[in-house]
């Protein structure tokens, strides 16, 4: 369906002092998205031109829908927020097609549907203005009320509303309005502030076009899709509906989770048919993952890429970094900043990586830290290996080469190189160059005193009463001596 003769306006200045952190909320994300990139984007796909309000903290936000749109948005600047009448007055010299479609920033899950809706009453009856209504029961002081009777119609604040709202039956008006031009025009500077808040209300709009007999529709959408967020709680109660909605979507292409209910999936995550979330699962960011992929119970994945057939075990957190067909990582390893491990590479338990590659058919096991280092292929990374990459200024890269063996609890001082077939015997301090094929010991050589037992056992219990014999005399203290210690 084409929207034409149409232009947005997206309310954006307000200060959001429901949420109490001091910052705008439309810069709080849902499943990964900033609340204002979802109308933005929603827009952009619409192919409707849209001018965003922006006032508090005008600059962040201004940078994020720049950034997640490709069509230029303009931006308008409410110095002062007077309300949200007063915030599309502020873009009227800008209105230059028949009808303006308004929606409230803080209204993330409203769908292309909705607003096709919307559209398609507003056309048809060729309405002065139509807005998006919805049921609510709660009785907290939310939402415009919608009072209608067979001659009027007309929305009015929660704050002025005098009867009880909880009893109440009627609609919630959305925050979704479509304005045909020359109404608004005529109507916009009309508006006042003698309501609750002495505040522009928008909302006003729908008396004046009811009394000057022109047409007002509503057109209903389901309360899950237009929920307002004014403090955490609704937005918490947001994010667990496009959590479920991101996760039901996976399921029907073949991805299956254990315990969905607590998993967590952001927007911009992919996955492969046939692979397996499991519980307590946070897939964030640009994560993608591929097919027949198995990411076992309480891993987070962040910007992370995984190619097929990959096996995370429990617990494991990779970050910024990609991970090649039929790898095994975890339980518990860390794979962060840029790092890469190749095919049927194996990162076991408690080993970082940071910043480095390990190479195809490579084995790091156990207890491990790698960073800045460049591995090859098949090689064995002893349990307990350490690149020491730091000097206290500088980093230092490490590079094993093809096949090397790096023994058991070896200390690897960067810069360094472990040339190609190579071994390391455990326990190694490793500080120099190893060429290929060679062996490299670096630690002190162990001697053996024959039938040195029983005169070291003699040995130490001697030291042992000689010890325990000075501290017996040492504690008898006298008063005088406590009066000296006390001076
Ligand atoms: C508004 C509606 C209410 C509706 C509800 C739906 C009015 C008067 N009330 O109430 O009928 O049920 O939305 O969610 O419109 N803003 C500005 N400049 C301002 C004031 C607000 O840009 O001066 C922006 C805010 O940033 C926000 C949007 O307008 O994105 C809505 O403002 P908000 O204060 O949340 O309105 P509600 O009280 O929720
Ligand atoms: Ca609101």
């Amino acid at each position: 369906m084409s929207l034409n003769k149409l232009q947005a306006i997206v309310l954006a200045a307000g200060q959001a002092t429901r949420f109490k952190t001091g910052n705008t909320k439309l810069i709080e994300k849902i499943c990964g998205q900033e609340m204002i990139v979802f109308s933005a984007k929603l827009l952009e796909k619409l192919n409707i031109p849209t001018i965003f309000v922006v006032g508090y903290q005008k600059e962040i936000i201004e940078n994020l829908v720049s950034k997640h749109t490709c069509c230029k948005p303009q931006f308008i600047h409410q110095e002062k927020q007077l309300g949200t009448g007063h915030a599309v007055a502020c873009t009227k010299d800008l209105w230059n097609q028949k009808n303006i479609l308004i929606l409230n920033g803080d209204v993330p899950l409203v769908t292309q549907k909705i607003i096709e809706k919307l559209y398609k009453k507003h056309t048809e009856s060729d309405a002065a203005i139509s807005f998006v209504v919805s049921h609510y029961t709660g009785s907290d002081h939310a939402y415009g009320r919608v009072v209608e009777d067979e001659k009027s119609i007309r929305i009015v604040e929660a704050k002025d509303f005098n009867q009880d709202i909880y009893d109440e039956q009627c609609c919630i008006n959305a925050g979704i309005y479509l304005i045909k031009t020359t109404f608004l025009k005529s109507c916009i500077n009309k508006l006042t502030t003698k309501n609750a808040s002495q505040e522009f209300y928008l909302t006003d709009l729908v008396q004046m076009a009811c009394k000057k007999n022109l047409k007002v529709v509503t057109s209903y959408a389901p309360f899950d899709r237009i929920r307002g967020i004014n403090d955490f709680e609704e937005l918490w109660a947001a994010e667990q509906i496009k959590r479920s909605e991101i996760i039901k979507h996976w399921m029907k292409h073949g991805v299956r989770f254990h315990l969905a209910q607590k998993i967590h999936i952001d927007i911009g995550v992919q996955i492969g048919v046939g692979s397996t979330i499991g519980s307590g699962v946070h897939l964030l960011g640009n994560t993608a993952i591929g097919q027949n992929c198995n990411i076992r119970k309480f891993s987070t994945l962040e910007n992370a890429t995984i190619e097929d057939n990959v096996e995370i075990f429990p617990n494991t957190i990779i970050r910024d970094s990609y991970v090649s067909k039929h790898a095994k990582i975890g339980p518990f390893a860390h794979i962060h900043s840029e790092s890469t491990i190749e095919q049927h590479a194996v990162v076991g338990n408690f080993v970082e990586v940071k910043k480095s590659t390990v190479g195809s058919h490579t084995k790091a096991k156990h207890l491990t830290y790698l960073g800045n280092a460049t591995i090859g292929s098949k090689v064995n990374i002893g349990a307990g290996t350490i690149t020491c990459n730091h000097d206290g200024v500088k980093k230092h890269q490490t590079i094993i080469q093809d096949n090397a063996y790096v023994g058991s609890n070896n200390t690897l001082v960067a810069p360094i190189t472990i040339g190609k077939n190579s071994f390391t015997a455990a326990g190694s301090t490793i500080t120099k160059d190893t060429p290929s094929n060679s062996l490299a010991i670096g630690r002190t050589r162990q001697i053996n005193k024959e039938n040195y037992a029983q005169k070291l056992l003699e040995k130490l219990k001697a030291r042992s009463a000689f010890i325990n014999k000075k501290n017996e005399t040492a504690h008898v203290i006298t008063p005088k001596k406590i009066q000296e210690k006390e001076l």
